[in-house]
């Protein structure tokens, strides 16, 4: 890490990436140090720490560091250090290491909002990511003095989530890095919505909001313009990126009736309820009401929701692409496919990703098993961790996209 305030966040990061099972070498500049000290790094990492390209000469540690790892991690990375790296600079261990390295590079700068926008940082990242090195853009919030804007370093969680797609799909960092969604906006819904039966009480599910958080993590990372439609969920939102707060089916068809004509991408990974109460109490339901006369059962009437997904398919414009999901309890692979392929003819979207959760499969889970089935053309599975399946998605879409109004004819 360079030397920024925000060095702090980065001992969390390196706990976590060490509790996660990777083995964690740090290497601060000399100036990361005024921010946190050896001791610190040395004790979360396990490691000896070192700053110089003097420092462990018969280890040769400038080129080793970088050649033993699978990823490289700047973060944050100051202004000066993306200036250095992006001037071929060798001049300390770390910037020794992401020259030597072939593995993927992760630069997550922080800086003052006027630094971050200042053309020479502007054309630093520009010559970083050309060169393949994966930038992640800044949060938007409070800095260290007294105003805010674009220049904090994102919630190490979400540094941690990208580092770990990373391991998991190296090849990834040539889209990130590419930025291959920029220019395009997309719409992401996510979580799980309630329909009130009184002021304290709902009908809802146990929809997490993480897939929706990676497709938004993921699509933001790879340049897309994007918004998190998010009813309720367990999980921050990313950083960085608009978020629209929903709770009901109805809320979810009012947000997407305005936000879907827009979009080059939609993805419904919302677990909408299908059934809403007819009516919903001002006062709280009491034990007694509408109990039948032994108070053993009681009814509630409900009425169907709007189909969402329906409606923004059909009124969809061409070049657009719209992907629903489906979570499915299936006696067996085919007939999941079945199910997903008679739900994508019966919604008409273009992309289903569809999942097993029988016997309380994938709800909540880290790791997931997602097939995604297009209108024409074999499905195409992934198993892994949501990001995994989130950039399966997303690639999924790119490719059924109209060309960008600005790219070059191929
Ligand atoms: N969906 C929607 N509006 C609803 C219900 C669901 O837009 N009122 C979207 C979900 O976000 C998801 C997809 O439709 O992307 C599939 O949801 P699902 O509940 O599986 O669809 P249903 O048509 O209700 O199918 P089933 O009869 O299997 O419940």
């Amino acid at each position: 890490m360079a030397g920024g305030i925000a060095a702090y966040k980065s001992c969390y990061l390196v706990r976590r990436l060490a509790a996660a099972g990777h083995q964690v070498r740090v290497v601060p500049t000399e100036a990361a140090l005024n921010f946190v000290g050896r001791p610190t790094w040395e004790a979360l990492s396990g490691h000896p720490v070192h700053t110089g390209v003097f420092d462990d000469v018969p280890g040769v540690e400038h080129v080793r560091l970088g050649g033993e790892a699978d990823l490289v991690v700047v973060a944050p990375a100051t202004a000066d250090l993306l200036a250095r790296v992006a001037a071929g600079r060798a001049d300390d261990l770390l910037t020794a290491t992401v020259l030597a390295t072939r593995a993927p590079v992760l630069m997550a700068p922080a800086m003052h909002t006027a630094m971050w926008q200042n053309p020479a940082t502007r054309d630093n990242v520009a010559t970083l990511r050309r060169r393949g090195i994966v930038v992640k853009d800044p949060a938007v919030g409070r800095l260290t003095g007294p105003d805010s804007g674009p220049g904090r370093l994102p919630e190490p969680d979400e540094l941690a989530e990208l580092a770990e797609f990373l391991l998991e799909c190296p090849g990834a960092a040539a889209q990130l890095a590419g930025q291959d969604l920029s220019g395009r906006r997309v719409v992401v819904t996510a979580g799980g919505t309630r329909e009130a039966l009184d002021p304290v009480r709902y009908l809802g599910n146990s929809s997490s909001g993480r897939m929706g958080r990676a497709l938004a993590l993921l699509a933001a990372a790879r340049g897309a313009d994007v918004t998190l439609v998010a009813a309720h969920v367990d999980v921050p939102a990313p950083s960085a990126i608009e978020q629209v707060a929903i709770s009901s089916t109805e809320d979810l068809s009012a947000a997407m009736t305005e936000l879907a004509p827009d979009a080059d991408i939609v993805v419904m990974a919302v677990a909408a309820a299908d059934f809403t109460p007819v009516s919903r109490s001002q006062l709280k339901i009491k034990k007694h009401e509408g109990a039948d006369p032994i108070g053993a059962r009681t009814r509630i009437d409900l009425t169907q929701t709007p189909d969402v997904l329906a409606a923004i398919s059909a009124a969809r414009r061409p070049g657009q692409v719209i992907v629903g999901f489906a979570a499915e309890t299936a006696p067996d692979r085919d007939a999941l496919l079945e199910l997903a392929a008679a739900k994508l003819a019966r919604k008409g979207c273009d992309l289903l990703a569809v999942n097993d959760v029988s016997a309380g499969k994938v709800f909540g889970m880290v790791d997931t098993d997602v097939t995604v089935v297009r209108q024409q053309g074999p499905g195409r599975r992934v198993m892994g961790s949501k990001m995994l399946a989130a950039q399966a998605i997303l690639d999924e879409a790119r490719s059924l996209l109209a060309p960008a109004p600005d790219a070059p004819a191929s």
